[in-house]
């Protein structure tokens, strides 16, 4: 009796200790959060870089359970490993201090039990220019809470940014919303967060409220003119201009440093949504410091401010929310636009990663190409199209690119800011035209030739659109070519270059690519009907 007493408390003894590695392990992985490799910045989740392949959620499918909980298979069918959905400012304090996670922990739960993480969205103060989604006792105390007005004094469904009670409870919700994340999500399913929504204003450039116009009376600050000053050899063109046309001031008025224009109305109002930004995710960052972003509506051509939604943080105003938002720690681009590379190429800097939280529509055919592309070209550390809940199956351009990216995440994890990943896609023009000219890039001791067509192709414009892919150099003479629809061609200088392998895939199962599918040894050719991958090596001959 005394020795088997003796043995279960030794056992128990053994069992505490495994049980107390166990947590200790558990709580020695850190929070997701971003990290610098190369020229590439990567979203680390348990300790490991995380390319997020993921989809945003239709504006209201989160709000209920129910909804939410039939929409799995569709997000399964996606092959997303991240959903991007909203947290909804109305739903979680219905009344002032009295907080109710029913709907994100139920969302919670469904996530995981999908094994798929989150980015959460915070429809707080606004979401796209307006403020719908600010709680009843908000709305309805337009005192407290002061609205947003234009040049005529008309009170808009849009909260003042100049308004300290505002910021005081967005920033106390917000708050709250991270310390319940902190509490509940051990597990981490939670990777992001998205602060406000697609911030800009409209239907007039800026606010004209009684705090408003006091405001743009006031000094411009000196944390902008500083920061101006700093990166005076980077900055943006038009700004730039406008700036130094007054001869570079370090002080003034608004209008004194920058000139008394609309231009300077839009600086002003993203000045002081900057600042507002800042002060919320300072704070809710203090809670707990999960990686959090904004993300921005694009203007179209020949538009001015106050035609679009006016001040959010533009590529023409990154100089104002960069240092207006210092917390910020990416500005994501959501585009809608056929020019997406256009765009995607200016939201990656030495000092903002690329991030697409809202790609155009999920369903669209060449959504999957557009992933190639950033992931390869720009390093991007995600990439997630609106509406995934309109994903018809899992044959659309969007899953078919996914499930091959899940295979390669590894490889590009291990190379991404290396230089040596490039991608490629024929780039569209605004109005949609397809420029289907073969690119060429050098990656080592080889000039590559990549064309969205074989030979005896003859293609529409809409078909070389939905190709696209990526390179991955992984040794001197060897690459990994993934994608759809690509011929490419290596030469070298000073030697005639041969395919000495081209295998299929990733694993040692896949075909042996010669004969009709290398056009007798010309090129490698991915075909265009399905996202594949070869490992190539190279020789040299004179
Ligand atoms: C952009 C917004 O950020 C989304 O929430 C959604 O409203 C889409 N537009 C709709 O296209």
């Amino acid at each position: 009796m005394a020795v088997s007493t003796r043995r279960l408390r030794a056992t128990c003894l053994l069992l505490a200790a495994l049980l107390g590695c166990a947590l200790a392990s558990a709580d020695a992985v850190t929070p997701p959060h971003l990290r610098k490799q190369g020229s590439a910045t990567q979203l680390i989740v348990d300790d490991q870089p995380f390319l997020l392949l993921g989809g945003e959620l239709h504006n209201s499918s989160a709000s209920s359970l129910e909804y939410l909980n039939k929409l799995w298979p569709t997000l399964k069918a996606a092959e997303v490993n991240t959903v991007l959905a909203p947290v909804e400012w109305d739903q979680i304090e219905p009344v002032e201090g009295r907080f109710d996670f029913t709907v994100l922990d139920g969302m919670l739960k469904q996530a995981r039990a999908h094994n798929t993480r989150l980015v959460l969205l915070w429809f707080g103060a606004w979401k796209n220019s307006m403020s719908t989604y600010a709680p009843a006792w908000v709305k309805k105390d337009t005192q407290r809470f002061p609205r947003a007005r234009t040049r005529a004094g008309v009170a808009q469904e849009i909260l003042t940014p100049f308004a300290p009670a505002t910021l005081a409870a967005d920033t106390a919700a917000f708050r709250a919303l991270l310390a319940h994340l902190k509490q509940t999500d051990t597990q981490h399913t939670v990777l992001m967060i998205q602060v406000e929504n697609e911030i800009g204003m409209l239907p007039e450039v800026r606010d004209y409220s009684a705090a408003a116009n006091e405001a743009w009376r006031a000094p411009a600050p000196a944390a902008l003119t500083a920061y101006l000053a700093a990166h005076k050899d980077t900055l943006q063109p038009a700004l730039k201009a406008a700036w130094e046309a007054r001869g570079a001031r370090l002080s003034g008025t608004w209008a004194e440093v920058f000139g008394d224009t609309i231009e300077t109305e839009e600086i002003f109002q993203a000045w002081h949504y900057a600042q507002f930004v800042e002060a919320l995710t300072a704070a809710g960052k203090a809670v707990y410091p999960l990686p959090m972003y904004v993300n921005v509506a694009l203007n179209r051509p020949g538009k001015r401010p106050g035609e679009y939604p006016s001040a959010g943080p533009l590529p023409h105003l990154f100089d104002v929310w960069k240092p207006g938002a210092p917390s910020v720690d990416v500005i994501a681009i959501d585009t809608y636009f056929p020019n997406f590379i256009h765009w995607a190429k200016q939201f990656k800097r030495p000092d903002n990663p690329l991030f697409i939280p809202e790609a155009n529509h999920a369903e669209r055919p060449d959504a999957g190409a557009d992933a190639f592309y950033a992931i390869g070209e720009h390093d991007a550390f995600g990439f997630s199209p609106f509406a995934i809940d309109d994903i018809k199956d899992g044959n659309s351009s969007l899953p078919q690119a996914y499930r091959l990216l899940k295979q390669l995440a590894p490889v590009i994890n291990r190379y991404q800011g290396s230089g040596k990943v490039r991608g490629f896609k024929a780039p569209l023009s605004y109005e949609g035209e397809v420029d289907a000219a073969p690119q060429q890039v050098r990656m080592g001791g080889y000039a590559v030739q990549v064309s969205f067509n074989a030979p005896w192709e003859k293609l529409s414009s809409a078909e070389v659109q939905t190709r696209g892919g990526l390179i991955i150099q992984t040794g001197d003479d060897e690459f990994l070519v993934a994608g759809k629809g690509l011929t490419v061609v290596f030469s070298a200088d000073g030697a005639q270059v041969g395919i000495e392998q081209a295998i299929e895939g990733l694993d040692q199962n896949g075909r042996w690519l010669n004969g009709d599918e290398t056009h007798q040894g010309r090129h490698i050719n991915l075909p265009g009907d399905a996202y594949t991958i070869q490992r190539v090596k190279l020789y040299r001959y004179r």
